[in-house]
């Protein structure tokens, strides 16, 4: 090979390098790895033994039509936060059935649009449950409770608990009947989503209870959906250890086989993962276009900026960094950077005061697990191109799967 991989990887990059990558597609690119992500699937699959069982990928994740195929040739079923998720739910292949749209404050057009493609809606409140009512009366609809525990990496992805915006107060139940039984709605599922990434399933599990509390107080559901939120190790470099999927995946089989018996019938539950099933088979490839020394600290520069992953600047986020370079001359020492990119604010900072190998001009910069919450938040902010995205197939050869923006994409839209 003709480069250098100054820490060590899998074969992520399979028949290619992150050098010959960017040569062939440019910079920044987004590079999926397609055994990954099957793994991912697969591990979610098995997690428990409890026969009906549903593992909905949550799009919002990584919405890429090919990944979305994947997804679905592996088994598992999607939901939906919007009109356009649905639109490319259908595209990659999932049947109406196999998709639950979770509205959250969206028209009747919107309902609408879900219930003209029999795609059942989640509501997330007594006035939406009205909304609902209103356009489809006798027909079925789910809804998404708040059942007070929330968990999450950052206070802006906590959506349950008694602070959020999200889902019914249980408190309100019997105006939840009562618009139930005006309309005639048939009430085949209740969903919660108690936050993104938690790393220690008791929390999780927490939630699942006490979302079956409020499940007993309706008759005759055909599902509970327990939500995502499960975590990945972001400082795998340091050690960090993976979320124990097995230890979860007992205490759920228990919590749902005993369920089953008291409810007298076996429902199905889901989960709906979306992080888990993205980030880690997604790295971000970027260039080191300058560095230099501002005051006493080195700033690496390069064409990340958060146009292109916003995390770390949105929750401060880790993300593990990775240096590729075409010579083969290894870095002979260590320093502290901030690894910064090409947008006009102080705050477009990827990699505060890292601890690295010597980085210089021309290294490429591998931004791990970035498959999740990385493209589908990028933006054209500046306005920069979008990257492309490149596949990894399991044969390990590199494959398009979204180009680059273009500047005629730029101007596309105005009138
Ligand atoms: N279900 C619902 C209703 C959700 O709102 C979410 C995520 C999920 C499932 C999937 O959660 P996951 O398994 O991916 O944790 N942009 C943030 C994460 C926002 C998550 C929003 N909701 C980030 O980059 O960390």
């Amino acid at each position: 090979t003709t480069y250098n991989k100054v820490s060590d990887e899998t074969n992520f990059f399979g028949n290619t390098t992150p050098v010959e990558l960017i040569k062939e597609y440019g910079s920044p690119l987004y590079v999926y790895n397609e055994n990954v992500m099957r793994e991912r699937c697969r591990e979610l699959k098995n997690l428990i033994t409890y026969p009906n069982f549903s593992v909905n990928y949550s799009v919002k994740a990584n919405g890429n039509l090919t990944l979305l195929q994947i997804a679905r040739e592996e088994g598992l079923n999607a939901d939906a936060m919007s009109p356009g998720e649905i639109f490319v739910e259908l595209k990659a292949g999932f049947k109406p059935e196999q998709i639950l749209y979770i509205s959250n404050n969206v028209s009747k057009e919107e309902m609408q649009f879900a219930i003209d493609r029999d795609i059942l809606v989640s509501v997330d409140s007594v006035s939406q449950l009205e909304s609902y009512g209103q356009i489809n009366e006798g027909g079925r609809v789910c809804i998404r409770f708040n059942s007070g525990v929330g968990a999450g990496h950052h206070e802006k992805v906590i959506t349950g608990g008694k602070k959020t915006k999200f889902g019914v107060d249980p408190n309100f139940i019997p105006e939840v009947k009562e618009i139930i039984s005006k309309y005639k709605l048939n009430l085949v599922g209740i969903n919660q989503h108690i936050g993104s990434l938690f790393m220690e399933g008791d929390k999780y599990v927490e939630g699942v209870k006490s979302v079956l509390d409020i499940a007993e107080k309706f008759d005759n559901l055909e599902f509970v959906d327990l939500g995502g939120g499960f975590g990945i190790p972001y400082q795998k470099l340091a050690g960090q250890k993976r979320l124990d999927l097995q230890d979860l995946g007992k205490k759920l089989d228990k919590v749902f086989f005993d369920f089953a018996d008291k409810y007298g019938k076996q429902i199905t539950f889901k989960v709906e993962p979306g992080r888990y099933i993205a980030a880690e088979c997604g790295n971000l490839l970027g260039t080191v276009y300058s560095i230099k020394n501002n005051y006493g600290m080195k700033y690496v520069g390069t064409d990340l900026g958060f146009n292109v992953l916003k995390r770390p600047v949105m929750y401060d986020s880790h993300h593990d960094i990775e240096i590729f370079r075409e010579s083969n001359v290894p870095s002979t020492k260590s320093e502290t950077v901030n690894i910064v990119g090409n947008i006009c604010e102080s705050g477009d900072i990827i990699a505060k005061q890292r601890e690295l190998p010597e980085i210089f001009e021309g290294d490429i910069i591998n931004v791990l697990d970035a498959g999740a919450y990385g493209y589908c938040m990028a933006s054209n902010y500046n306005n920069r191109l979008r990257p492309a995205e490149v596949l990894i197939t399991s044969e390990g050869n590199a494959k398009l799967i979204r180009r680059r923006d273009t500047f005629e994409d730029l101007v596309r839209n105005f009138e």
